[in-house]
This record gives C-alpha cells, structure tokens and sequence, in this order.
C-alpha cells in the first residue's frame, strides 16, 4: 500500500472547521502584526513550554540569531554548533558577527555532548547551540555544566521532554520553528523564542522590530521579523493538541521497536532522561544504499536529510576546514529517515519492517 515519509494532514483534518473560524477571526479583526494572537499565542507558547516568555518572530533561522544576538553574542565571539543538523542552526550564527564552531555528536542519540561540545570550547566561546535533532533532546543542563550559556535550537522539538521540563525550558533561551511540516506547524513560515530570562526576552522584542520599541527611535540594527496574527491565530488552534500528537509519535516509535526493526537497522536512542516527541524517525544502516532501495520497492517514503554535514557545505569551508568530526561523517553516510507522524499506524510500522528486512 506505500507508506508516506510523514503526514501532515490527518493530524489536521478534525481542526479544519476550528481553522477556518480563526482565520476568518483575524479577517475580521483586520488586525494583521503584532496584534491579540501574537501576543496571546506567545503567552500560551511560553506556559506550554515553561518558560517566563516568548516572543514571535518570522521563521526558527532568525530566531537563532536574533536569540544569539539577545543573548549578547557578537563580533568576535564562537559559538559552538553541531555539524549534524539542518543547515540553518548554524547559517544563523554568522549574521550576529560570530563564527560558527563546529563540534560532533553522538553516534547513537545524534546530539551533541558534554565532551563534544569541550573539544570545541576556546576563550572566545560565547555560546553553545544545543540542537534537540530529530526531537531527541540534547543534555543541557550537562552542557551549562561547562560554564557556558546554552541556545536550545529545539526546531524539531516541539513536544519533547527531558525528564519533567520541556524543550524550550532548558538554556538561557531557545528557538523554535513552525515550518508546516513541523510538530508544531503553521501555514507559512513563522518561528518562536523562549526564555526565563526577562532582560533576554526584552532584547529580542526590540530586535525583531528594526531595533525599536515604538518604530520612532532606534536602538540598535534589528530585523523586520514578527509572526504574524494569521499564523498565530492557526498555532493556537493547535498548540492544545501537541501533546497527544507528541505521544502519537512517541507510541509509533514503540510500535518500530516491537516490529523488531532494531535488528535491521540501528535505532535513534533517547538520550538519557528524554522523552523524545520523534519529528523524524532516522535509523543507521551501514549499506544505507541497499535499505532506500528497498524502502523505495516498497513505495515506503524515506529521505537522507544531512548527507552532506555542515562543515563541508561550501558556504561554511572558511569555518569548517579542518574539523574533524568522525561521528558526524558516519551518521551523515549511514542515517536514513523513515516514516515518521503522529498517526503513524502498527500496521503501516510493520509494513515499513517487512522492506527493511528484504535490505537485511
Ligand atoms: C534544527 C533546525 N534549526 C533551524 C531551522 C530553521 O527553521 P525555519 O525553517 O523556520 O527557518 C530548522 C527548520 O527547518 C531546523 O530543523
């Protein structure tokens, strides 16, 4: 029957009536930035995560850097950034005035560690960006160990839990995306800041509006960079549902394990203490070639997200040459993302497992 590589619109279907009203709430409203949604999603965001505040912005790449720059990260300054991770988490970093410094990751929980990110650590290091890859939830609290100040780069982690706190709860501050196929998705793009830290969140207020406070004086270059009330107006249709949806994917990634894929193909490991709310679902094979080939005779949907790791992207040579990140080079070869969604069904798993095998 083909299962897809994801499923964004199942998920969606019982809101459509829901949707539809809040979109037509905006209209009506004819209040388009920076108006009620923004403001009351922001409130709800940051109680859902845990976090004192929460501020909208366009997409989770400037998010990053305007998080860095609220953080008091410039010119001058590193920050430390894995190399396995959507190119952005560190595309975002330059623009600050700070280099990117790439560090690797563990070969089983695709995260950065404690020890990868000390490898990486100089007298200029300003900031650690702790990615949440996959869902899978990077050790923060271990990484602040280092006397560093943490960025949670939690794009994919909308959901996540690391013991009782959630993504976005964990470092000095942390970013999200609500890129549509995102755990937490809206209809265009539009991304997120979290954190506890009030002069942090002020900063960031300031610099997603050109640097302002009431766009007649002007403190500091900033960005033209808001969530706007439409996108708002849909992710508080949605945010009630992120948990159950967490769980859905949390319960297909039990259903793989029961299906016995862990004898096929090297599974993602929660690090510890996390409750992953798995946004891709990316296995390990050392002939990666013969499992697409299988999963695809099988119309079963599958992407190799990071073949190529950051470091070695053109753009990056000047920051990247001459890392040496062995983990990062593996699990850029071998990792392969399967079906992965909130209402991915037993069934669907074992159909995914029957291909597997036939690579085994
Ligand atoms: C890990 C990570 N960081 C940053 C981003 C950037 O988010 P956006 O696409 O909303 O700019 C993404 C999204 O794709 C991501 O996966």
């Amino acid at each position: 029957m083909g299962v897809p590589l994801f499923d964004t619109s199942t998920p969606l279907h019982p809101l459509r009536d829901e949707l539809r009203a809040a979109v037509a709430r905006v209209l009506d409203s004819e209040r388009y930035i920076l108006g009620p949604e923004v403001e009351a999603f922001e409130s709800e965001f940051a109680d859902h995560c845990g976090a004192d505040h929460a501020v909208g912005v366009a997409n989770g790449t400037e998010a990053i850097t305007i998080a860095l720059r609220a953080m008091g990260v410039g010119p001058g300054d590193e920050v430390v950034v894995p190399s396995f991770t959507f190119y952005a988490s560190a595309e975002a970093i330059p623009p600050t005035g700070a280099t990117p410094v790439f560090c690797d990751i563990d070969p089983e929980t695709y995260c950065i560690t404690a020890d990868t990110v000390r490898a990486a650590l100089t007298p200029r290091t300003r900031a650690v960006m702790a990615v949440h890859l996959f869902g899978n939830m990077a050790p923060v609290a271990e990484i602040e160990a280092l006397g560093v100040p943490v960025l949670e780069d939690a794009a994919q982690a909308a959901g996540s839990l690391a013991g009782e706190a959630r993504a976005g709860a964990l470092g000095s501050a942390a970013t999200f995306s609500f890129f549509p196929s995102k755990n937490l998705g809206c209809f265009g793009d539009g991304g997120m800041i979290t954190t506890s830290d009030e002069a942090i969140a002020e900063r960031a207020r300031t610099l997603r509006f050109h640097g302002s406070r009431d766009k007649v004086s002007y403190q500091q270059l900033g960005y033209n960079s808001r969530l706007d009330e439409l996108q708002a107006a849909i992710l508080r249709v949605q945010l009630p549902h992120l948990d159950r949806w967490a769980q859905g994917r949390r319960e297909a990634a039990l259903h793989y394990e029961h299906a016995g894929l862990g004898e096929l193909v090297a599974l993602p490991r929660p690090t510890d203490g996390a409750s992953p709310a798995w946004h891709l679902y990316v296995v390990g094979h050392p002939q990666v070639d013969r499992l697409e080939a299988a999963l695809s005779a099988a119309d079963i949907g599958y992407k190799a997200y990071y073949r190529t790791p950051v470091h070695l992207q053109e753009p990056m040579r000047a920051w990247g040459a001459g890392a040496e990140l062995p983990a990062t080079e593996r699990a850029a070869a071998r990792h392969l993302a399967i079906p992965m969604s909130p209402v991915l069904t037993r069934e669907q798993v074992a159909e995914v497992a029957a291909a597997a095998r036939a690579a085994a």
